[in-house]
Order: structure tokens, then sequence, then C-alpha cells
């Protein structure tokens, strides 16, 4: 079961780090990631980006960055669309299985070790036409009018972000009721204070057991990340709420409708699960 506190912030990015280190190589082994299927099939994505695929169109020849990339199966699965992929994450272990994973995959893309908020120095001066992130990216940060700045100040004008997300409604119900009653447990709008929880496990199936669980999380309001991208420089170009997630959010109360998809089982209409958002910096 999850617990939390409203604690002082300790080091946020390295109790982080330390849990992505720990987990990035049983996310590569586990079937949920499917990753020898990259080696198997040349024309092989990830569910998550072949959930994508309706809004974001073609992606060929643009130069692209995704930001938290973990073991890069997203950002091989963007390079395999056509599109110049470089992904930045700063669990040098999720790297290690990204770059393996590229490899097997035959994609040549470039992997940058990097606090997200440092992505503008690690990068490089030259732009990119895309910024693709989400799917458990946003709620590892504390700041999202900071984020939104690193977000537009890597894109060209015109430049382009894709981000499919979970929804901040979804993040702030509490995921452990047996009674399966959704309740508001969690914030959803951005606070100082960390979420802390202490919890094993992790969102794919797996026998592995961790030592390394102490987190520090933070949810934002949809409306704070809108205004956040809007105040950085960017315009709203989508927004689109989905009925489904790419992982068991709520354990025991969801029922998988493929494509690596989860939706609530009783009245799933009850509930944004996530969201895709597009928006473009201005010129
Ligand atoms: C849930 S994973 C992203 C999942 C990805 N969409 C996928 O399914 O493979 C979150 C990633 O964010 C990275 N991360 C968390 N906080 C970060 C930060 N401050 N800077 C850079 N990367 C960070 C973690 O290392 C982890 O790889």
């Amino acid at each position: 079961m999850n617990t939390w506190n409203h604690g002082p912030v300790e080091d946020y990015a390295e109790l982080n780090r330390a849990s992505w280190d720990e987990r990035a190589p049983a996310h590569a082994a586990s079937p949920d990631y499917a990753v020898e299927r990259f080696a198997s099939d040349p024309a092989h994505l990830s569910e998550v980006v072949r959930f994508d695929l309706p809004l974001l169109g073609d992606i060929g020849g643009l130069r692209g960055v995704h930001l938290q990339c973990h073991i890069g199966t997203d950002t091989v699965s963007l390079a395999r669309l056509g599109a110049d992929m470089t992904g930045l994450d700063f669990s040098a272990a999720s790297l290690a299985q990204a770059r393996r994973i590229a490899s097997l995959a035959g994609a040549d893309v470039r992997f940058v070790e990097a606090e997200v908020y440092d992505a503008a120095g690690a990068l490089g001066p030259e732009p990119f036409d895309l910024v693709y992130t989400g799917i458990g990216a946003l709620c590892w940060l504390p700041d999202i009018a900071r984020w939104a700045r690193v977000v537009a100040g890597l894109l060209r004008p015109g430049g382009r972000l894709f981000i499919r997300e979970g929804h901040p409604m979804l993040w702030a119900l509490d995921d452990a009721r047996p009674d399966r009653l959704l309740a508001v447990e969690y914030p959803y709008f951005e606070r100082d204070e960390p979420m802390v929880f202490d919890e094993g496990g992790t969102y794919v199936e797996t026998d592995v057991a961790f030592t390394h669980n102490r987190t520090h999380e933070w949810n934002h309001g949809l409306g704070e990340i809108v205004t956040a991208l809007m105040t950085a420089g960017m315009d709203l170009t989508g927004l689109v709420e989905h009925g489904s997630v790419p992982w068991e959010a709520l354990p025991g109360q969801m029922e998988r409708i493929g494509g690596g998809e989860w939706r609530l089982a009783d009245r799933p209409w009850r509930l944004p699960h996530t969201y895709t958002l597009q928006a473009v910096r201005r010129p």
C-alpha cells in the first residue's frame, strides 16, 4: 500500500534516480515491454506509440527529442517512424538498456544522460522540431512551469510538443481501495511539498524484488500544465482526454481492453484516464 506524507524535500532527484536505476533492467526483461519484438520484427512499434499514431501523424524527417525516455522503447518506435531521435533520461541504467534495445532494433538513436531541467545544456543549441514525452514523466517533476520553459527552449519556432500522460485526476485517486470507491486522496494541484512514497514493486510484470523504493512525486493540474506552456511561449493545438491508460493504474479495479491499454472495469466513463496534449512554439 502507498504511504505518503508532507515531509521536507530530500534530494528528490537522487532518490528517484536510485529507484529508476534499479527498475530499468527488470523493465527491460519484463514481457510487458516486449523488448525482443524489436529484434524479431523490424516493423514492431511499442503499444504506447501505436496508440499515439492517429494524433501523432507523419513525423518522418523530424528532428525529435524524447524527454524521460526510460529504456527507449518509445524512442526507438519514433525512430522507426522516420524521426531522427534523441532520448534523454537521468537514469544511467535506463539508458544502458535503451542503447542495447536500439542496437538490437537496428535503430540509430542518440541517448543523453541528464536531468530534464538541464536538457538545453545537455542537448546543445540545435533546436528540435518535436519534443515527445509522457506516460509517467511529469509526476517526477516538482515545477511544471520550469518544465514548460525547458520544452519551449528546445523547440524551433513552429516546433511541436506531443505528450500523452496520466490524467491529473487519475493521479489524485487513492489507488489502493479494497472497497473500489474512487476516492480523491492525493493533491490534484501542484504543491511545493512532494508526495513521498515507500513502495516496492513496479508497473510491469516482474519477479524482481526492489530495495530502492522511496520516491518523491508531484501532481500538476491540467490547467496548470496548459497555462505553463502558454506562458512559456507555446500555443495549444490539441487536447484530447482518453478513457484508457497503458498501465494498471488502479490495481484490481481495471480491465485490459487490448493494445496494452487498461480502463476502469466499472463505469469507465466517470474518469479521464490519460490525455494527449499538443502545442507549438510561437514564432
Ligand atoms: C515512467 S518512466 C517513463 C516511461 C516511459 N514513458 C516508458 O514507458 O518507457 C519515467 C522516466 O523518467 C525518468 N526521470 C524521472 N525524473 C527525471 C528527471 N528529473 N530528469 C530526467 N529523467 C527523469 C526516469 O529515470 C524514468 O526513466
